[in-house]
């Protein structure tokens, strides 16, 4: 019941409170630093990770809490053929919250199913990463004041970006978003991701692969890198790795409060003289990745912050 596999099924408000819980965090750094003490996080990680496995790690030790897991399935006992379920009934007894990326779709679903603790899906394959979108939010809403009302264009792979997935999928529950989505014919967006768009009487889309001629309608730019691990063939990857560079000269088209989003990693998709624009919005992103993380962990474990008070009308 309290797993995050997905943001789908929590309810908006609960979602802003998470946004807001982050946000109070940040400026009461030292007032929330024994919220969690004598908590313990598992992190189990059977793909890479930088920011997302270090972001949930140092969340639960800035909250008083301690972390155990692993990165890297060679050196967990999945690597003698124990199942995810399994795994999972054994960590349940050492830790009081666990996030874990898999590489299969629906992982998190069948772990959440096993553990007898919480569960935070930190990535399944193709399919979700709840957190990212949360910490996406938290950015989109410190950069523009409102998560309704924009122009947002998602760019790059659009078929095997979960962070895409998530982030369009939440968004159109709130509506009033215009997405215009670019990405090379080979790397669209899936059809139950298109389906959400046209599920809300408000959100619209049209696809495109011109990001020149779309750059300048945009209030948000989401970049993307092009999945490697999640291609079958090692030619396509390289023919289409390089089909969107953003650099300073193509963004000299774009409004000048535009901001320019990225999950990182980066590879070539963004140009590092971007960096200094005060549009790119990407490490800000890091930063909201822990605090969203922060709020996240400390809510699902019901280990109140000290003087929030939250604007939340009925626990959800
Ligand atoms: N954004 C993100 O998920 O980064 P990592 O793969 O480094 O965790």
């Amino acid at each position: 019941g309290r797993s995050v596999v997905t943001l789908d099924d929590i309810p908006l408000p609960r979602i802003e409170d998470l946004l807001d819980r982050a946000a109070y965090i940040d400026s009461h750094r030292r007032e929330v630093a024994h919220t969690c003490d004598g908590r313990v996080l598992a992190t189990l990680f059977y793909e890479p990770s930088t920011r997302t496995r270090l972001s949930f790690e140092t969340a639960m030790l800035r909250l008083g809490g301690q972390v155990i897991g692993f990165a890297g399935a060679q050196l967990a006992s999945v690597s003698k053929g124990e199942s995810i379920s399994d795994t999972l009934k054994t960590v349940s007894n050492y830790a009081d919250i666990v996030a874990m990326r898999h590489p299969k779709e629906g992982a998190a679903l069948v772990a959440s199913r096993a553990a007898s603790v919480p569960i935070i899906n930190a990535g399944d394959g193709g399919h979700m990463h709840p957190t990212q979108t949360l910490t996406d939010l938290a950015t989109i809403r410190a950069r523009k004041g409102r998560l309704t009302h924009l122009t947002i264009g998602m760019c790059g792979d659009l078929t095997f970006g979960r962070t895409v997935h998530s982030l369009i999928s939440t968004l159109c529950r709130w509506g009033h978003v215009d997405f215009v989505l670019i990405s090379p014919d080979e790397l669209r967006t899936p059809e139950y991701v298109l389906e959400r768009i046209d599920a809300s009487p408000t959100c619209t889309y049209r696809e495109t692969s011109d990001l020149g001629g779309a750059i300048g309608d945009l209030d948000i730019l989401y970049m993307t890198r092009v999945q490697k691990e999640r291609f079958f063939n090692e030619d396509d990857y390289l023919r289409l790795r390089d089909t969107y560079i953003l650099d300073e000269a193509k963004l000299r088209s774009a409004k000048s409060d535009m901001a320019i989003l990225h999950p990182l990693p980066r590879v070539n998709e963004i140009t590092t003289d971007v960096d200094k624009d005060p549009r790119a919005a990407y490490f800000e992103q890091v930063r909201n990745g822990m605090l969203v993380r922060m709020a996240l962990e400390s809510a699902l474990l019901g280990d109140e912050l000290p003087g929030y008070e939250t604007k939340m009308e009925v626990e959800a």
